[in-house]
């Protein structure tokens, strides 16, 4: 396959906002004999990678999955090393997000984190904020479930203070109560792994998303797997419930 990279591919049609389901880390370490922390140690270091192709492609809002509430359940150390790798991939890459002008935002349950953790979130927030090219967001501690649950009790609220109706809650105030309302729900979702699921990532949001499984375990996910990825969505028909601009002729 040619690896050699363009970013110039007017015939392709690229996702103003995209999803990515990084999984597949463990995998990966496994076939290679080592330890779960080298794969995800290697799955950061893709991130990075990711978000330049991303960028230079034409993304503008790109999502990816570092940590579920799910999560948690795993090993005790292997959850501390997902921390700390949470705080070097910041303090490590983000002159090369800077480079590229990539904004980074997070989205999750962050006020349940560790203080340490919650700062990098502040501060990584606010020395990215003016930069213009793509938003990175990560979802950290992330739970679609717990997002839109999130949401419900705060129009509760509004309704239990009298300024709402339960009959005023429309779709719209629900997009508008989940954690970043001014990110467009994702075009087109990406799992690497083979795993035909949506382990609870951006339940709300993916309504009308398009979705693509690849094998690569997401270390090996690069330029190819991408620009064959977005290949794939050029061809898709987005109907959202109506027809396709064919069949309406
Ligand atoms: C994704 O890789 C990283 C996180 C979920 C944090 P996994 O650790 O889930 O890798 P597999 O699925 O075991 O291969
Ligand atoms: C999804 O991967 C979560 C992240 C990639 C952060 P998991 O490995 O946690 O998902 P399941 O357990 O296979 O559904
Ligand atoms: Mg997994």
């Amino acid at each position: 396959m040619a690896s050699r990279k363009t970013y110039d591919r007017p015939d392709l049609k690229i996702p103003v906002s995209l999803g990515v389901i990084m999984d597949g880390n463990g995998r990966w370490a496994k076939k290679r004999l080592l330890p779960r922390s080298a794969g995800h140690r290697a799955g950061a270091e893709n991130l990075k990678e990711l978000c330049r192709n991303c960028g230079r492609y034409g993304v503008k809002y790109l999502t990816v999955y570092a940590f579920s509430t799910e999560n948690w359940t795993r090993p005790e150390d292997e959850v501390d090393q997902l921390m700390k790798l949470f705080v070097e991939f910041f303090r490590k890459y983000d002159p090369e997000l800077e480079e590229e002008g990539i904004r980074v935002r997070f989205t999750g349950d962050i006020d349940s984190l560790p203080e340490n953790l919650r700062k990098v979130c502040r501060e990584g927030e606010e020395r990215s904020a003016h930069r213009q090219k793509m938003q990175l967001i990560v979802a950290f501690n992330y739970g679609g479930r717990r997002e839109i649950v999130n949401a419900a009790r705060r129009i509760a609220e509004r309704c239990i203070s009298g300024e709402i109706a339960p009959e005023d809650i429309t779709e719209q105030m629900m997009s508008d109560n989940m954690y970043l309302p001014d990110v467009p729900d994702p075009d087109f979702i990406i799992r690497p792994s083979g795993e035909m699921r949506i382990s609870n990532f951006l339940l709300w949001e993916c309504a009308y998303s398009e979705f693509w499984v690849s094998e690569t375990l997401w270390p090996d996910f690069g330029y190819d797997e991408l620009t064959q990825a977005f290949e794939a969505y050029t061809k898709r028909d987005r109907r959202f419930g109506g027809l396709s601009a064919e069949d309406k002729k």
